[in-house]
């Protein structure tokens, strides 16, 4: 079985592998390779640049999945078909943002699973506003550091969220919390009133 780390495993815990599904940016295709031996057996694994493309490859051909696993060339889902579980894992949430803005072929049934790096408040404010909601959010670690994997759906109704949720979102992973009351912190020197959204630190 192919190993995976605490955040690409999360992020694979929460594909459906009976579905049509897409790896956004997959860089080395692990993940898509993990899918498919938990059972998928439609996969498409894409990135913008040619490089990660030749590891994924490597990677698909060394693992056994050429069959179900289709390579695509693609800024975001420009050239991608149809797919009903879309994975953005390991990018800023500005990006993450603007491949799903980018996207025209979502459903009610459409699933992102996101992992974004960076800029979580903008992802989750992005989301709300153009009528997506997350179902659930997960810690992971990995190399060190504690990420948000979530769970998003689409629902068509557009929604303004408060400052606490586009910091926190709906993880209670006391790891992300301690992260993001430390960059709250750090933020507060410019702007004080970001103190008051402390979790678990204020009332
Ligand atoms: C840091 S790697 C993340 C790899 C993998 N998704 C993971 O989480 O481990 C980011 C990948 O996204 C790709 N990428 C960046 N911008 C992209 C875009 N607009 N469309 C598709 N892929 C993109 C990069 O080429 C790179 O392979």
């Amino acid at each position: 079985m192919i190993k995976l780390d605490e955040r690409l495993a999360a992020i694979a815990a929460l594909v459906r592998t009976d579905k049509r599904i897409c790896d956004v940016g997959t860089d080395h295709a692990l993940l898509p390779c993990s899918l498919c031996e938990r059972g998928a057996k439609s996969v498409i694994a894409s990135d913008i640049n040619a490089h990660p493309l030749e590891a994924a490859r490597a990677n698909i051909t060394k693992y056994g999945f050429d069959d179900r696993i289709a390579l695509i060339r693609s800024d975001g889902l420009k050239d991608i078909p149809p797919c009903d579980d879309i994975i953005i894992a390991g990018m800023g949430g500005e990006l993450i943002s603007d491949i799903i803005a980018g996207c025209t072929f979502v459903t009610e049934d459409t699933r992102f699973i996101l992992q974004p790096m960076t800029k979580e408040p903008v992802l989750r404010r992005f989301l709300y506003g153009n009528g997506f909601e997350i179902m659930l959010e997960n810690g992971a670690f990995s190399a060190g550091k504690i990420y948000t994997v979530m769970l998003v759906r689409y629902t068509g109704q557009k929604q303004s969220i408060g400052n606490s949720f586009a910091y926190f979102g709906k993880n209670t992973d006391p790891r992300y919390i301690n992260k993001v009351n430390l960059q709250l912190r750090k933020l507060a020197n410019s702007d004080p009133t970001l103190l008051g959204i402390l979790k678990g630190e204020t009332s």
